[in-house]
């Protein structure tokens, strides 16, 4: 080649003066396959990118789908306030509506439920083998116990949920982010703390949800017989809160009663079932303020601490005397009290499982403008698992499959280990056994592969009952 270039100067001259048509055809081949390889790797460089940026969702045209290659979802039980839209995610586009008429539309390939509004006598049947069902449920089975069975759990291909083993994770939906663990926006130093003892309880409690499958208040008032305890939501009030601030709904994010709460050494956090990873801002909000949660709820909280001393867990004690007794240890013990604020103090965060988990998280909370909401996020799941098993269909290839397990939502039947005395109000565990028999029901009218009516349904319960079929 050098020897060449020496004397013509150029590689083309030579080609295309001295050796005529082999050379062109030559360098015309060795061109193309050059310009082919640049291709190829443009193209994968682009794919990745568009895969990697799942945060390009965004609405194409609002209207009625048109494309014959475009799958359509439908919100079965209206959630998004949006009638239908194509929306992007990454180089997905799904078709997203809440109209039920698109039910028959060939191109349908998934159902999206708000676990809240699920109701086993209004469910898009007969269901096609095409058609996936998707559950969005980040709220407690206080609402609905049908999830916690697995003959309902089974039903679904995609999940959100707040479990860890959820296809979309939401065990974080009311934790901002790590900074706010660690920002002493909030913190009160233990020696104010000890001043504000003078006019305070050591404890805080804010509930206003006073029954709940965790029966929690049962707790709180046998603890308050050993430890004061500032009550100011409705449930055992003993304290009043400055009327603007006395709207529970108000109370959960103003920051008013932020400051306030965390004049306390401590804050009771009682979720209101006790399901795994099912943790609300009862734990979050102690732990960005910097009062150290009192922690009943999801049994592996642990997993999820800042540190191992950030919560005092119920569970590790006795009864509640024994519980009063080591807050009141800690009152009298500043360096023992500290120890379960290393988050504040320390500015330290040691568990490398939240830290991940959080990076993980593509979702932001409070509408944060850099992130999508967890609802988008949700959405784009689904859609990007469609059209992966839509386009297989297309090249007559088997679909991906996708299944839930109980281990999606699955709570355990809530069993009051909180009452300490006889409690015939509670029918937590009724609903429970309720939904037992609703779920055989629905999977007994489902293997039919017909649609059913109400009357079918409660009909089918009833059976169930009088032959005491279920246990
Ligand atoms: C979706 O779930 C249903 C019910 O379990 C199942 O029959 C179907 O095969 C699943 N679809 C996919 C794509 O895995
Ligand atoms: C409730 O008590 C039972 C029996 O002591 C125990 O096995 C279970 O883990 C407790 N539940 C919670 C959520 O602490
Ligand atoms: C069942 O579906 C058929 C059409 O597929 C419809 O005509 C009928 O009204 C439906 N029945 C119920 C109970 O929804």
């Amino acid at each position: 080649m050098l020897k060449l270039r020496k004397r013509c100067g150029s590689i083309f001259k030579i080609c295309f003066t001295r050796r005529g048509f082999r050379y062109k055809v030559a360098i015309f081949i060795v061109g193309i396959v050059i310009v082919f390889y640049l291709l190829i790797i443009i193209l994968n460089v682009i794919e990745s990118n568009l895969d990697e940026d799942m945060n390009s969702f965004s609405i194409i045209f609002q209207g009625v789908p048109k494309d014959e290659n475009v799958p359509v979802l439908i919100w079965w039980t209206p959630f998004t306030g949006d009638s239908g839209s194509y929306k992007q995610c990454g180089r997905n586009i799904c078709f997203f509506t809440d109209q039920r008429k698109y039910m028959t539309d060939p191109r349908t390939r998934a159902f999206l439920f708000y676990g809240s509004d699920f109701k086993p006598t209004d469910l898009p049947l007969p269901r096609l083998l095409s058609h996936d069902w998707a559950l969005f449920h980040e709220e407690s089975p206080k609402n609905n116990f049908l999830f916690s069975m697995e003959k309902v759990m089974k039903l679904f291909n995609h999940t959100a949920t707040f479990r860890r083993e959820s296809d979309l994770p939401l065990t974080f939906q009311y934790l901002d982010n790590l900074e706010s663990l660690t920002s002493k926006k909030y913190f009160v130093p233990t020696s104010d703390k000890n001043k504000n003892g003078k006019t305070l309880a050591p404890l805080a409690y804010l509930h206003s949800d006073c029954n709940t499958p965790s029966q929690r208040d049962s707790y709180v008032e046998e603890l308050a017989k050993y430890i004061p305890v500032d009550s100011y939501g409705k449930c055992l009030q003993n304290k009043e809160l400055p009327p603007h601030l006395s709207d529970p709904m108000t109370n959960m994010i103003s920051p008013e009663i932020f400051h306030l709460l965390a004049q306390y050494k401590f804050n009771i956090a009682f979720e209101n079932a006790a399901c795994q990873d099912y943790i609300t801002e009862k734990l979050w909000r102690p732990l960005t303020i910097g009062s150290v949660p009192i922690y009943f709820g999801s049994p592996k909280v642990e997993d999820w601490l800042p540190n191992p001393l950030s919560a005092i867990l119920v569970k590790n004690f006795e009864n509640p005397k024994k519980l009063a007794e080591y807050l009141l240890s800690l009152q009298a013990d500043d360096n023992a009290y500290e120890k379960h604020l290393e988050h504040k103090i320390q500015d330290k965060i040691s568990n490398q499982k939240l830290i991940d988990a959080m990076k993980r998280r593509e979702w932001g909370v409070n509408n944060d403008p850099t992130k999508k909401n967890f609802i988008d996020c949700f959405e784009c799941l689904v859609c990007k698992r469609v059209t992966e098993n839509f386009k297989r269909g297309l090249k007559h290839a088997s679909p991906l499959k996708f299944q839930a397990t109980i281990d999606h939502y699955g709570c355990p039947k809530p069993v009051s280990n909180f009452t300490m005395k006889d409690d015939n109000q509670n029918w937590w565990p009724e609903l429970y056994d309720k939904a037992i028999y609703e779920a055989t029901a629905m999977e007994r009218l489902m293997q039919k592969g017909t649609n059913y009516t109400a009357t079918d349904f409660y009909q089918e319960v009833i059976n169930l009952l009088e032959n005491n079929a279920v246990r």
